[in-house]
């Protein structure tokens, strides 16, 4: 396998300067050079361009950037779409969850009924009129079901780019209301951390393994926001919520997930070095994408 690695430094979709470094402080973690000694091709694509001046153009709206965010987003989309092109495996450095937005838009042109797992404290289905934040990072998901600001929805073209039956969320604990609902209306099936306690992260990953190929995916798609994972492991982040999904659990799901060789491209997000303990959240990124392309064999 090839992989590009694609960095994303855009902060924009939150309000915690910061995350806009998060690719450095992976790169500087060696994730090049761990995956290299796994035997894999790896280019480092290098960033996408985002402005840091931002252009506080008053849209008609409550979303905070949306401007900036849906122009990280198409070139991200863009870039994407040609590293399958090229047949390589995406890996995309965050930059805040807003930037999924543009992953989820370049694989749409590439898969035509793709899983996601979405592995995250938070489930990011807000729209503009649910939103408690303004904040683009909490949409994601929503955006990418087709719902939500039309400039955001229609980015890299048709719409919707994914389908909510296709996507499970693992590691829920901080749910808003207008979330939950979304949930219920449109069947997305979720993983909270209290299933999480009680089935053990196993039987978790085979269900999802098993409920995604029951829906016959041409490919699947991982976004791991770093938040997921307890804070005591990944302190780095804007929004972290207690009692989350532990070190070793991280590590076994990305393994079983290796094992079975279903994920088809992946992106680690919300790593903000400045809220950080000496790179320490940027090292379990790392670590964990070892994992993931079958650290454990060697
Ligand atoms: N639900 C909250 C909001 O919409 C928090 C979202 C956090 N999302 C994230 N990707 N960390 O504002
Ligand atoms: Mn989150
Ligand atoms: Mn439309
Ligand atoms: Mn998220």
């Amino acid at each position: 396998k090839q992989i590009s690695i694609i960095g994303a430094p855009s902060d924009y979709g939150q309000q915690r300067r910061g995350v806009d470094m998060g690719p450095s402080a992976i790169r500087y973690a060696d994730v090049s050079e761990r995956l290299e000694a796994l035997g894999y091709e790896v280019k480092d694509e290098g960033d996408i361009i985002v402005k840091r001046a931002v252009s506080n153009t008053q849209l008609d709206t409550n979303l905070k950037n949306l401007k900036e965010v849906v122009e990280v987003c198409t070139q991200l989309s863009d870039k994407v779409s040609e590293v399958i092109d090229q047949n390589r495996f995406p890996l995309v450095l965050g930059g805040d969850h807003s930037i999924a937005i543009g992953t989820l838009a370049g694989l749409a042109a590439h898969y035509k009924n793709l899983g996601v797992i979405w592995y995250d404290a938070h489930a990011d289905l807000n729209t503009p009129a649910t939103s408690p934040s303004g904040n683009i990072h909490g949409m994601p998901l929503a955006v990418s079901i087709g719902l939500g600001d039309e400039r955001l929805v229609h980015i890299g073209g048709a719409m919707p780019k994914i389908k909510p039956e296709n996507i499970i969320i693992i590691g829920a604990r901080s749910v808003d209301p207008g979330e939950r609902e979304l949930i219920s209306e449109k069947g997305i099936k979720v993983y909270t951390m209290h299933e999480i306690d009680r089935m053990g992260m196993t039987r978790i990953i085979e269900e999802s393994i098993a409920y995604l190929k029951e829906r016959d995916v041409d490919g699947v798609h991982l976004s791991l926001d770093l938040d997921g994972i307890d804070p005591l492991y990944t302190p780095g982040v804007g929004t972290p919520v207690p009692g989350g999904i532990t070190y070793r659990e991280s590590h076994l799901a990305m393994e079983m997930l290796e094992e079975e060789g279903i994920i088809t491209s992946a992106e680690f997000v919300e790593v903000n070095p400045i809220l950080d303990e000496r790179n320490k959240t940027a090292d379990v990124a790392v670590a964990l994408m070892g994992s993931l392309f079958g650290e454990k064999l060697v």
